[in-house]
Protein backbone atom coordinates (compact mmCIF):
# COMPACT_ATOMS: atom_id res chain seq x y z
CA UNK A 1 0.00 0.00 0.00
CA UNK A 2 1.55 3.21 -0.70
CA UNK A 3 2.17 6.14 1.93
CA UNK A 4 -0.98 8.02 -0.45
CA UNK A 5 -3.36 5.19 0.43
CA UNK A 6 -2.15 5.51 4.22
CA UNK A 7 -2.49 9.17 4.42
CA UNK A 8 -6.05 9.32 2.92
CA UNK A 9 -6.96 6.32 5.18
CA UNK A 10 -6.13 7.77 7.95
CA UNK A 11 -8.42 11.05 7.03
CA UNK A 12 -10.97 9.08 5.62
CA UNK A 13 -11.17 6.98 8.82
CA UNK A 14 -9.97 9.89 10.88
CA UNK A 15 -13.16 11.73 10.24
CA UNK A 16 -15.12 8.70 11.54
CA UNK A 17 -14.22 9.56 15.15
CA UNK A 18 -15.64 12.62 15.36
CA UNK A 19 -19.24 10.55 15.46
CA UNK A 20 -18.09 8.25 17.28
CA UNK A 21 -20.33 6.98 20.61
CA UNK A 22 -17.99 6.61 23.21
CA UNK A 23 -19.46 3.38 25.55
CA UNK A 24 -18.56 5.09 28.69
CA UNK A 25 -18.40 1.06 30.64
CA UNK A 26 -16.11 -0.29 28.54
CA UNK A 27 -12.75 0.00 29.98
CA UNK A 28 -9.66 -0.58 28.87
CA UNK A 29 -6.38 -1.28 30.50
CA UNK A 30 -3.62 -0.96 26.81
CA UNK A 31 -3.54 1.98 24.83
CA UNK A 32 -2.31 0.38 21.80
CA UNK A 33 -4.68 -2.39 20.40
CA UNK A 34 -1.57 -4.17 19.27
CA UNK A 35 -1.06 -4.92 22.77
CA UNK A 36 -4.59 -6.02 23.95
CA UNK A 37 -4.28 -10.17 24.55
CA UNK A 38 -6.28 -12.54 23.17
CA UNK A 39 -9.02 -12.56 26.52
CA UNK A 40 -8.86 -8.60 26.53
CA UNK A 41 -10.24 -8.36 22.92
CA UNK A 42 -12.96 -10.71 23.92
CA UNK A 43 -14.04 -9.29 27.36
CA UNK A 44 -13.84 -5.91 25.70
CA UNK A 45 -16.06 -7.12 22.55
CA UNK A 46 -18.24 -8.47 25.04
CA UNK A 47 -19.26 -5.36 26.56
CA UNK A 48 -19.48 -3.85 23.25
CA UNK A 49 -21.25 -5.95 21.37
CA UNK A 50 -24.91 -4.90 21.98
CA UNK A 51 -24.13 -1.26 21.46
CA UNK A 52 -22.75 -1.51 18.40
CA UNK A 53 -25.63 -3.13 16.81
CA UNK A 54 -27.86 -1.12 18.61
CA UNK A 55 -26.02 2.07 17.48
CA UNK A 56 -25.71 0.81 13.50
CA UNK A 57 -29.58 0.05 13.20
CA UNK A 58 -30.77 3.60 14.55
CA UNK A 59 -30.79 4.30 10.74
CA UNK A 60 -32.04 2.24 7.78
CA UNK A 61 -29.55 0.21 7.21
CA UNK A 62 -30.80 -3.34 6.34
CA UNK A 63 -27.54 -5.00 6.38
CA UNK A 64 -26.99 -3.49 10.04
CA UNK A 65 -30.04 -4.91 11.04
CA UNK A 66 -29.53 -8.46 9.80
CA UNK A 67 -25.60 -9.33 10.00
CA UNK A 68 -24.94 -10.94 13.58
CA UNK A 69 -27.31 -13.57 11.86
CA UNK A 70 -24.96 -14.17 8.94
CA UNK A 71 -21.81 -16.73 9.51
CA UNK A 72 -19.01 -15.09 11.67
CA UNK A 73 -15.60 -15.68 10.04
CA UNK A 74 -13.28 -15.58 12.75
CA UNK A 75 -13.18 -16.92 16.40
CA UNK A 76 -12.99 -13.68 17.79
CA UNK A 77 -12.37 -9.64 16.73
CA UNK A 78 -8.71 -9.06 15.98
CA UNK A 79 -6.63 -6.01 15.40
CA UNK A 80 -4.62 -5.99 11.46
CA UNK A 81 -3.39 -2.66 10.89
CA UNK A 82 -5.75 -2.03 8.29
CA UNK A 83 -9.22 0.14 8.91
CA UNK A 84 -7.62 2.11 11.32
CA UNK A 85 -5.74 -0.12 13.98
CA UNK A 86 -9.14 -1.33 14.63
CA UNK A 87 -10.38 -4.43 16.18
CA UNK A 88 -12.33 -5.97 13.19
CA UNK A 89 -14.99 -9.15 12.79
CA UNK A 90 -17.15 -10.27 9.50
CA UNK A 91 -19.65 -11.89 8.34
CA UNK A 92 -20.99 -13.51 5.65
CA UNK A 93 -24.51 -13.78 4.26
CA UNK A 94 -25.67 -17.08 3.47
CA UNK A 95 -24.47 -16.80 -0.27
CA UNK A 96 -21.19 -15.88 0.61
CA UNK A 97 -19.92 -17.96 3.23
CA UNK A 98 -19.45 -21.07 1.89
CA UNK A 99 -17.07 -19.39 -0.47
CA UNK A 100 -15.80 -16.92 1.91
CA UNK A 101 -14.94 -19.80 4.78
CA UNK A 102 -12.16 -21.51 2.53
CA UNK A 103 -10.15 -18.41 2.45
CA UNK A 104 -8.81 -19.21 -1.33
CA UNK A 105 -6.26 -17.60 -2.36
CA UNK A 106 -6.42 -17.96 -6.25
CA UNK A 107 -9.46 -17.97 -8.42
CA UNK A 108 -11.83 -16.70 -6.19
CA UNK A 109 -15.20 -15.58 -7.50
CA UNK A 110 -17.39 -15.02 -5.35
CA UNK A 111 -21.45 -15.68 -6.41
CA UNK A 112 -23.37 -12.34 -7.01
CA UNK A 113 -25.39 -11.72 -3.91
CA UNK A 114 -22.48 -12.20 -1.44
CA UNK A 115 -22.74 -9.96 1.23
CA UNK A 116 -19.64 -9.39 3.82
CA UNK A 117 -20.21 -6.83 6.71
CA UNK A 118 -17.12 -6.18 8.97
CA UNK A 119 -17.77 -4.93 12.52
CA UNK A 120 -15.04 -2.96 14.33
CA UNK A 121 -14.12 -1.33 17.59
CA UNK A 122 -11.29 0.56 19.30
CA UNK A 123 -9.73 2.03 22.08
CA UNK A 124 -10.12 5.72 22.98
CA UNK A 125 -6.55 5.97 24.81
CA UNK A 126 -7.72 9.54 26.98
CA UNK A 127 -10.21 7.44 28.50
CA UNK A 128 -8.89 3.81 28.68
CA UNK A 129 -12.13 2.80 27.33
CA UNK A 130 -13.25 1.04 24.07
CA UNK A 131 -15.28 3.42 21.20
CA UNK A 132 -17.32 2.06 18.45
CA UNK A 133 -15.93 2.13 14.88
CA UNK A 134 -18.34 1.60 11.73
CA UNK A 135 -19.68 -1.14 9.64
CA UNK A 136 -17.87 -2.15 6.86
CA UNK A 137 -19.79 -3.50 4.29
CA UNK A 138 -18.63 -5.21 0.10
CA UNK A 139 -22.03 -6.28 -1.65
CA UNK A 140 -21.28 -8.27 -5.03
CA UNK A 141 -23.39 -7.22 -7.87
CA UNK A 142 -24.77 -9.23 -11.04
CA UNK A 143 -22.19 -9.28 -13.80
CA UNK A 144 -21.46 -6.01 -15.01
CA UNK A 145 -23.37 -4.45 -12.38
CA UNK A 146 -19.73 -1.90 -11.06
CA UNK A 147 -17.06 -2.84 -13.95
CA UNK A 148 -14.80 -0.36 -12.21
CA UNK A 149 -14.62 -2.14 -9.19
CA UNK A 150 -15.09 -5.73 -10.09
CA UNK A 151 -19.00 -5.67 -9.18
CA UNK A 152 -18.55 -5.03 -5.70
CA UNK A 153 -20.46 -1.92 -3.80
CA UNK A 154 -18.14 -0.74 -0.95
CA UNK A 155 -20.22 0.99 1.32
CA UNK A 156 -20.54 1.85 5.19
CA UNK A 157 -22.63 2.59 7.90
CA UNK A 158 -21.32 4.99 11.12
CA UNK A 159 -21.36 4.18 14.77
CA UNK A 160 -24.84 6.22 15.47
CA UNK A 161 -26.37 4.28 12.53
CA UNK A 162 -26.00 7.20 9.52
CA UNK A 163 -24.45 6.39 6.62
CA UNK A 164 -20.91 6.56 6.14
CA UNK A 165 -20.33 9.33 3.09
CA UNK A 166 -17.43 7.12 1.22
CA UNK A 167 -15.74 6.62 -2.63
CA UNK A 168 -15.69 3.47 -4.21
CA UNK A 169 -12.36 4.01 -5.00
CA UNK A 170 -11.09 4.88 -1.54
CA UNK A 171 -12.15 1.13 -1.02
CA UNK A 172 -11.57 -0.68 -3.81
CA UNK A 173 -7.87 1.18 -4.41
CA UNK A 174 -6.59 -1.12 -1.48
CA UNK A 175 -8.89 -4.05 -1.54
CA UNK A 176 -7.89 -4.42 -5.26
CA UNK A 177 -4.51 -5.73 -3.87
CA UNK A 178 -6.12 -9.13 -3.26
CA UNK A 179 -7.26 -9.40 -6.64
CA UNK A 180 -6.62 -13.00 -6.77
CA UNK A 181 -9.11 -13.68 -3.71
CA UNK A 182 -12.33 -11.63 -5.74
CA UNK A 183 -10.38 -8.36 -3.56
CA UNK A 184 -11.48 -9.71 -0.27
CA UNK A 185 -8.61 -9.60 2.05
CA UNK A 186 -10.19 -12.11 4.92
CA UNK A 187 -9.49 -12.25 8.74
CA UNK A 188 -6.10 -12.60 10.05
CA UNK A 189 -4.59 -16.32 9.74
CA UNK A 190 -4.62 -16.96 13.49
CA UNK A 191 -8.32 -15.96 14.29
CA UNK A 192 -10.05 -17.56 10.42
CA UNK A 193 -12.84 -19.73 11.43
CA UNK A 194 -12.77 -22.55 9.08
CA UNK A 195 -15.84 -24.50 8.37
C1 LIG B 1 -5.82 0.50 3.38
C2 LIG B 1 -6.48 -0.70 2.93
C3 LIG B 1 -7.98 -0.80 3.06
C4 LIG B 1 -8.93 0.15 2.79
C5 LIG B 1 -8.72 1.59 2.32
C6 LIG B 1 -10.21 -0.47 3.00
N1 LIG B 1 -10.04 -1.76 3.41
FE1 LIG B 1 -11.53 -3.08 3.85
N2 LIG B 1 -10.13 -4.45 4.44
C7 LIG B 1 -8.76 -4.27 4.43
C8 LIG B 1 -8.13 -5.39 5.09
C9 LIG B 1 -6.64 -5.61 5.29
C10 LIG B 1 -9.17 -6.26 5.47
C11 LIG B 1 -9.06 -7.57 6.26
C12 LIG B 1 -8.81 -7.21 7.70
C13 LIG B 1 -9.29 -8.20 8.72
O1 LIG B 1 -10.47 -8.58 8.67
O2 LIG B 1 -8.49 -8.56 9.59
C14 LIG B 1 -10.41 -5.64 5.02
C15 LIG B 1 -11.63 -6.24 5.14
C16 LIG B 1 -12.82 -5.69 4.69
C17 LIG B 1 -14.09 -6.37 4.69
C18 LIG B 1 -14.33 -7.82 5.03
C19 LIG B 1 -14.19 -8.67 3.74
C20 LIG B 1 -12.75 -9.04 3.41
O3 LIG B 1 -12.09 -8.30 2.65
O4 LIG B 1 -12.27 -10.07 3.89
C21 LIG B 1 -15.02 -5.47 4.25
C22 LIG B 1 -16.51 -5.71 4.11
C23 LIG B 1 -14.32 -4.22 3.97
N3 LIG B 1 -12.98 -4.39 4.23
C24 LIG B 1 -14.92 -3.08 3.51
C25 LIG B 1 -14.25 -1.91 3.21
C26 LIG B 1 -14.90 -0.67 2.83
C27 LIG B 1 -16.40 -0.48 2.68
C28 LIG B 1 -13.91 0.24 2.64
C29 LIG B 1 -14.04 1.70 2.28
C30 LIG B 1 -14.79 2.54 3.21
C31 LIG B 1 -12.64 -0.42 2.90
N4 LIG B 1 -12.89 -1.72 3.24
C32 LIG B 1 -11.40 0.18 2.82
C33 LIG B 1 -8.11 -3.20 3.89
C34 LIG B 1 -8.70 -2.00 3.48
Amino acid sequence: MSLKTTFVATLIFGAISSTTVFAADCKVDVEDPFDLEAAGVVALYDCLKDKMVEGYTKGDNEVAAEYRNWAVTSTRPAVAGAHSNRFLQTFANDIAAEQYLKFEEESVVMPAGSVLAKESFGINKKKGIGKLGGLFIMTKLDAGGAPETADWLYSAVQPNGKPMKIKQSFCHNCHVSWEAQDMLAYPLEEVRLSN
